[in-house]
């Protein structure tokens, strides 16, 4: 029988969640079925319900659902724990289990696909929204030495706070000049608004990447990067390795992601 799974977001309709998964149900022959579902904003622990009743064996979790997700969950994996939000859920007879993939997508994306090895480099995780949260510790864990710059410095803050020896630094926008570093990632939503980041010149160092978590459009950020000598990437690589992670948690099988993003990209 075919096991059925879904991403459930608001909106959804524009998620490339369901294409990517039968890609790699085909590829490594796994007899699955993955679709889009729009939750009610309000609705999403009702929808959770009826999918388990229906025998789904688990679900992705997109925006805006990621922390009601993690507040669902009867057991907690630590990857999501550090990051308070859920992006995977594997359903079980009388328990639902919840784990983040993101930060793990984001990971392998940069240091496998892009050849950049986050040891020692000097990272700047712009935004302290759930994207920034979903990926801080896995770049911390890296190696990367992270700073947070959000325009909302408190935020910044609550989140550097978790790391109890100060080894996260918090800056607002103006406390950026003077400062330069190996990799900037850019984990607002201004893209979505063609908004421009108040990001002083001398950002990069040499070589430095500029990866913004956006993908399907140039945001300003990149343009930016592009016109202040950096190596530039969009998130499409993290969305597809955080699917191939999600994938192996529920079928045990790691699909080859390399002509999966290469379909995308086409
Ligand atoms: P997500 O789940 O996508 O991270 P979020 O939790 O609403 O969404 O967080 C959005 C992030 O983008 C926040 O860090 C927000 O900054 P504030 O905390 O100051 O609100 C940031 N952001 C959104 N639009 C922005 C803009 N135009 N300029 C700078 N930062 C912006």
């Amino acid at each position: 029988m075919t096991d059925r799974y879904a991403v459930i977001g608001n909106p959804i309709s524009h998620s490339k969640s369901p294409l990517i998964h039968r890609m790699f149900a085909e590829q490594t022959g796994q007899d699955i079925s993955y679709e889009a579902i729009e939750a009610p904003l309000d609705g999403f622990a009702a929808t959770i319900a009826r999918l388990r009743k229906e025998g789904y064996k688990g679900c992705n979790v997109t925006v805006p659902f990621k922390f009601e997700a993690f507040e669902l969950c009867d057991e907690i994996g630590a990857r999501a724990r550090n990051a308070k939000a859920v992006n995977t859920l594997l359903f079980r007879e009388d328990k639902i289990l919840g784990t983040n993939t993101d930060g793990a997508g984001l990971l392998i994306d940069i240091e496998q696909n892009l050849d950049f090895k986050l040891m020692w480099k000097d990272a700047l995780l712009l935004g302290a929204g759930g994207a920034a949260a979903g990926v801080l510790w896995p770049l911390f864990n890296a190696g990367a030495g992270v700073t947070i710059a959000n325009r909302t410095l408190e935020k910044a803050l609550a989140l550097a706070s978790d790391f109890e020896d100060c080894s996260v630094f918090a800056r607002s926008f103006d406390q950026l000049s003077g400062r330069r570093f190996d990799l900037v990632i850019n984990a607002t939503s201004s893209g979505l608004q063609d908004e421009k980041l108040p990001l002083p010149a001398g950002l990069f160092k040499p070589g430095a990447l500029a990866y913004d978590m956006m993908y399907g459009r140039e945001t300003p950020f990149m343009t930016f990067a592009r016109e202040h000598g950096a190596r530039v990437a969009d998130g499409l690589g993290m969305l597809v390795e955080q699917a191939a992670e999600a994938f192996f948690i529920w079928r045990g099988v790691r699909p080859d992601t390399r002509p999966v993003l290469a379909a995308l990209r086409k």
